[in-house]
């Protein structure tokens, strides 16, 4: 892991002030063009990323758009189909059309306004999941205002927010005494928020939920974790849940949009920290973020 405030530059002045010392000059130029070429893929990867941040952003802003227009004339088709099965009845056709007449109403009144229900419900899925991939390229372009956290004002702000959930869960956060690290206060109460809010969403039913979040200094990062002693996460999933949409339990009674942890990814990226999870499935899990202990800079 590269030291938050170790830039390229500085590096580069390292690893030449090495070769004066002990590499010999003949090497010189092969590390040079080494470390030209090290830059120059950093550079593409740079560029690589930032096209498809665009895209992300394009693809998941442009295409809510349409979706408010198959949910509204969805609607009205609904509503049309509810006003020609009203005509329908006010007739009185012969004993002969009467049996034609109610299959019409049959589809009128039942199978229309189901498949309308269904176009409904998965255009507002959908709609959900734009939202969600939209939230996390939001994340990544985000500006962001580095400076000294106070991590036990910044976690005791979090759980005061979560007061209500808290309660309703009827649960036990404790907080220890946290190492200061350095980074955006916003993101970084985002990334919490999701850490806490799942350690109470995915709690076990038969004992009382413990939430316990620590933090210590490892070199260069504060290495802060979220332990609790809810339903843990199978062996095969470990790694799974970092990526967008997954969910161990997709369809399962508790809702959500697999998007919360990407979005923790995501702000740990943008640190230059990241992100490891421990699991026993039954047991508990503890999620950790590594932040930067020192000042550093966006990008560098
Ligand atoms: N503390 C936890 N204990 C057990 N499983 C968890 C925990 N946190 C996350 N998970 C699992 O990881 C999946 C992904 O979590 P993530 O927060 O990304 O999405 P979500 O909670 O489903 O939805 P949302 O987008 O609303 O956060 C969850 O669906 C759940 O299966
Ligand atoms: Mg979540």
């Amino acid at each position: 892991m590269k030291g938050p405030s170790e830039s390229q530059e500085e590096l580069r002045e390292k690893i030449i002030g090495l070769g004066e010392k002990s590499i010999r000059k003949s090497h010189y130029p092969e590390l040079l063009r080494r470390i030209r070429e090290l830059e120059e893929a950093k550079e593409l990867v740079e560029r690589k990323n930032a096209e498809l941040e665009r895209y992300l952003y394009v693809a998941s802003h442009d295409l809510r758009s349409p979706l408010v227009n198959i949910q509204g004339f969805s609607a009205r088709f609904g509503r049309f189909s509810e006003e020609i099965a009203r005509e329908l009845e006010a007739m009185r056709p012969d004993e002969a059309d009467a049996a034609r007449r109610d299959a019409a109403l049959s589809l009128l009144r039942e199978k229309i306004p189901r498949s309308v229900a269904f176009i409904v419900s998965n255009v507002s899925k959908m709609d959900r999941l734009l939202g969600g991939l939209l939230e996390i390229s939001r994340t990544g372009r985000l500006a962001m205002t580095i400076r000294p956290l106070d991590m036990n004002a910044l976690v005791a702000s979090v759980v005061g927010s979560k007061s209500w959930e808290i309660e309703q869960a009827q649960a036990k956060v404790s907080v220890a005494e946290l190492p200061p690290c350095h980074g955006d206060w916003e993101l970084v109460s985002r990334a919490f928020g999701n850490l806490i809010g799942n350690a109470l969403k995915y709690r076990a039913m038969d004992r009382a939920a413990e939430i316990f979040v620590y933090g210590r200094k490892e070199g260069p990062y504060c290495r802060y974790s979220v332990r609790d002693n809810g339903i843990g996460i199978s062996g095969r999933n470990v790694d799974r849940v970092w990526e967008v949409f997954f969910r161990v339990d997709g369809d399962g009674p508790i809702s959500g949009d697999g998007v919360g942890l990407s979005i923790v990814k995501r702000i740990a990226d943008k640190h230059r920290g990241e992100v490891s999870l421990e699991s026993h499935e039954g047991v508990g899990s503890v999620f950790s973020i590594s932040l930067p202990a020192d000042s550093f800079e966006e990008g560098a």
